[in-house]
């Protein structure tokens, strides 16, 4: 992989990446490895934001980390891969995505009314930083926020606004949303504003500190753009987000191969009467036997699957090991687990890693 960043006029932008969250919603997959790092269309998510952060002219990028700390920079080292310089702050505690940015802003080099990036770290997004940026400076705001509308507002911050776009309320999970207009996860602060943020506390911007500026009469302003997005905060969205990479719905430089039904990675081996689509991706050194059927999923690394199973929008974690015949339905397979043959899961269930469910002894041979 190579990023270059994309040449601007302006002043070096930098950015923060929010990534300290446990990824709860995402077990079992994240007990090893955190939600930003998890193989997403070949390569750790974080790649995609990054390369899309890089070509809309960010240079340096401070990752606030916390759970599962030290794995951010093994994978991302000093980001020259991405055209970027990458900074790892680590909160020992989870300071809560308003302390997170607050303790980031330490290592920020950007000067009091400069413009400064916050991005969530588990967002796939086509929007336009460059526009949003720049409306953030006409507007000279405190803060501008890029909004999406969706049809399930009450899972994310509900964000109305006025006529001239200025926010005017901001209402997280919000059990009666009054807007479908919703926090897409990417912020522009005038540094100023997080440096006036309490410092070493645990704090929410959610609900804290945009609630906040609002009430003391701040510029808050709505960048509304609907480009691609999705949060791949749950299993079904970081299935989809894979896929629409992979797919091309969501155009990524970070994707290693051109879209497609199907990626493949280098050491993966699929037999020629398997039948991928959807955007399935098989991971390095995985193998697929005669017969296998894989619609819309994510084989991680190191799988085997056995003749005739059948993976429709279903996450196989690193090592796992699936069985003739196995019919698996919008499920996620921990690492290392085996799915005895003949086995049917569907419908969320969740194996935890290393776990055996018997079936008929599985048994793999190449010529299967
Ligand atoms: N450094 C740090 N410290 N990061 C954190 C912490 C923390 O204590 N807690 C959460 N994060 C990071 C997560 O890793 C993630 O990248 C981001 O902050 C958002 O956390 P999520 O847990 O994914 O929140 P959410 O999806 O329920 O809601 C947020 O995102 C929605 C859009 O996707 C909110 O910002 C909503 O308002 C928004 O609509
Ligand atoms: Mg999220």
């Amino acid at each position: 992989m190579s990023f270059e960043s994309a040449q601007t006029d302006s002043a070096p932008l930098e950015a923060i990446l929010l990534v300290g969250g446990k990824g709860t919603r995402l077990r079992p997959l994240t007990i090893g490895v955190p939600k930003p790092l998890l193989p997403t269309a070949g390569v750790p998510f974080l790649a995609h934001q990054l390369a899309k952060a890089a070509a809309a002219g960010v240079t340096r990028i401070v990752l606030a980390t916390s759970y599962r700390a030290e794995m951010f920079e093994q994978v991302l080292g000093d980001g020259s891969e991405f055209g970027l310089e990458l900074t790892y702050v680590q909160e020992t505690d989870p300071l809560g995505t308003g302390g997170g940015i607050r303790n980031a802003a330490a290592h920020l080099r950007s000067g009091p009314d400069d413009p400064v990036v916050v991005l969530n770290g588990d967002v796939l997004s086509g929007h336009d930083i460059t526009a949003q940026v720049e409306l953030h400076r006409k507007a000279d705001a405190a803060v501008t926020l890029h909004l999406v509308q969706v049809p399930d507002p009450a899972r994310f911050g509900c964000v109305p606004t006025d006529l001239a776009g200025r926010v005017t309320d901001f209402l997280e999970k919000a059990p009666e949303p009054v807007t479908n207009q919703i926090n897409a996860g990417c912020y522009v602060f005038t540094r100023k504003f997080i440096d006036a943020m309490p410092a070493g506390v645990v704090l929410s911007v959610e609900l804290e500190t945009f609630p906040g500026l609002i009430a003391a009469g701040e510029t808050v302003m709505g960048y509304v753009e609907s480009a691609y997005w999705l949060d791949v905060g749950t299993p079904e969205a970081f299935v989809r987000g894979s896929c629409d990479l992979v797919l091309g719905e969501l155009g990524s430089t970070a994707l290693p191969g051109q879209p497609g039904d199907a990626l493949l990675l280098p050491g993966a081996s699929v037999h020629s009467s398997a039948v991928l689509s959807g955007g399935t991706t098989v991971g390095a050194g995985s193998s697929l036997a005669a017969g296998v059927t894989a619609t819309g999923s994510v084989v991680f690394d190191d799988v085997q699957i056995g003749a005739g199973a059948s993976i429709h929008a279903s996450v196989i974690g690193a090592g796992a090991r699936i069985g003739p015949g196995a019919v698996l339905d919008g499920v996620i397979i921990g690492t290392g687990a085996e799915i005895g043959s003949g086995n049917e899961l569907r419908h969320g269930a969740r194996i935890w890693p290393g776990v055996r469910l018997d079936g008929t002894a599985i048994r793999f041979s190449t010529d299967a």
